[in-house]
């Protein structure tokens, strides 16, 4: 029974069956994938697209493995400063002739190469991207694009000044369940959207980048003086900040460039953002990995988009389910990890019952039944939509579909799903995110400068 009205909800469910918006048991809908290639195919060796990969490390490897998936594409070299990783490429590349090498000005000069992937820690990001589209090579390169405000200007200066094509490894901007969202919001599915909220949290050390020092790590064996070089400050060779670089401001972003860069790509892209937020509001701290990083363990921000607000929360110090939210005033969207699942759920953002709070009996029974008089629709009338939920088909990966999009734009010269233009707007938000936990105080994007202030 309703207490608010003395109408019990079965009553009104019968009284007001067909009123817009009820809802019906889910349904679950298999989304389809593009024709990306199950497998390598045969290609005529003029159509053959040349990759140099530089930095086998964690993020390299996966790449590595997933461009050779592709058909039509080859590995021409790879590079890394680090003896163990090109050990490692030489176990990818099944001990093959291709070259690999510890200087990536090879790559750049090799006249086969048509793309470099750059899987190197962010403080490469700028020169690599650079230094490639002058060579006249297109260039994915990882995420978060830049290591500071000035540097993702840098590239988009360098993307387009070569015509080259520049794609940021955000691989959400090629997620299925990413897309769909997008094509539900614009289709008004969920109404006006004015809030998206994204969570996620870790609760281990390999999760708070507590990664293992590999035992044979020494100047010796890792060109240090160059994986430092573009950094901000020099020390001497340092295990744990080549190991753990995301740890510390010279190299990294913290959460901001780990992972907030991943939230942000999903809420750009599906609210169809071309710039970076107005403003943006953190809060934070570093509660429980002091390990020696200059880093927050804990994040919260607030952004300020036009006609919506958007609030991502990280932290490392708890296991939480990672949700991407999208609040609307007719139900929310609601993606899970890279979007392996996209629920939505509809609201008709109309009274379920009359809306009369600590009125009197009498006056209350009264108005309810003109009430349900009014509100009552004819057989047929109301629109009952289904909650549903998009699964991912079998065996679809983001990172390989990112990958293929990024090689599909070589060879047509279309542009990127996510160009420089792109993936400096998501950078500069977690600039503002940083910008604001350091500085303790609002950050503002200010567009005729080009620069962020307090
Ligand atoms: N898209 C994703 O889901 C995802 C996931 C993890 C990491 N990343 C990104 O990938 C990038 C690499 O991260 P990682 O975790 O693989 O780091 P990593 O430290 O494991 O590997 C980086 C490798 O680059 C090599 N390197 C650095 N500078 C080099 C240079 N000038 N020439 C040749 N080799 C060089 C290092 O020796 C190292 O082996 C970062 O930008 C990170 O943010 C993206």
């Amino acid at each position: 029974m309703d207490k608010r009205n003395g109408i019990s909800r079965r009553d009104f469910m019968r009284d007001t069956a067909g009123v817009a918006g009820i809802t019906l048991a889910a349904r679950h809908v298999l989304l389809e994938a593009d024709p990306l290639p199950g497998a390598p195919r045969p290609t005529p060796p003029s159509d053959t697209l040349r990759f140099g990969i530089i930095g086998v490390g964690m993020r390299g490897v996966d790449l590595f493995r997933g461009a050779l998936t592709l058909p039509g594409v080859e590995c021409a070299a790879a590079c890394d400063l680090y003896s163990g990783r090109r050990e490692l490429a030489k176990e990818i590349l099944r001990n093959s002739a291709v070259p690999v090498t510890p200087h990536y000005q090879e790559l750049l000069d090799h006249k086969e190469i048509d793309a470099i992937i750059a899987a190197v820690p962010d403080h490469w990001h700028m020169r690599m991207v650079v230094e490639a589209a002058n060579a006249g090579k297109d260039v994915y390169v990882e995420k978060p694009m830049s290591h500071t405000v000035e540097q993702g200007f840098e590239m988009v200066a360098a993307q387009d000044k070569n015509s080259r094509i520049v794609q940021v490894g955000s691989q959400r901007r090629s997620s299925l369940g990413y897309i769909k969202a997008r094509e539900l919001v614009s289709q008004g599915a969920i109404g006006d959207v004015t809030l998206v909220e994204a969570t996620l949290g870790r609760n281990d050390p390999c999760g708070a980048w507590q990664y293992t020092v590999p035992p044979d790590l020494s100047p010796e064996t890792m060109d240090w003086e160059t994986w430092q070089a573009p950094a901000a400050n020099h020390v001497p060779f340092d295990k744990i900040r080549w190991t753990r670089w995301r740890c510390f401001q010279d190299y990294g972003e913290g959460m901001p460039g780990d992972l907030f860069v991943h939230e942000l790509t999903g809420i750009h892209y599906v609210m169809g953002v071309e710039a970076p937020p107005q403003r943006a509001y953190s809060m934070g701290g570093l509660f429980r990995w002091k390990d020696g990083r200059d880093v927050p363990d804990e994040l919260t921000t607030l952004y300020e988009y036009p006609g919506f607000r958007a609030l991502v929360r990280v932290t490392l110090n708890t296991e939480l389910p990672e949700v991407t939210r999208f609040c609307g005033t007719r139900g929310f969207i609601e993606a899970y990890g890279d979007a392996e699942t996209v629920n939505v759920v509809p609201q008709d953002g109309l009274d379920h019952s009359p809306c009369t709070p600590a009125w009197p009996a009498q006056m209350k029974a009264d108005y309810a039944e003109q009430w349900l008089a009014e509100h009552r629709l004819k057989a047929g009338e109301g629109k009952v939509i289904p909650e549903t939920t998009y699964h991912n088909p079998p065996g679809f990966d983001d990172t390989r579909a990112h990958l293929w999009n990024f090689f599909q734009s070589v060879r047509s010269r279309q542009p990127s799903v996510e160009d420089a233009h792109f993936g400096n707007h998501t950078a500069i938000a977690c600039h503002m995110a940083n910008y604001s936990y350091f500085q303790k105080s609002v950050a503002i994007w200010d567009e005729t400068r080009k620069k962020i202030r307090g």
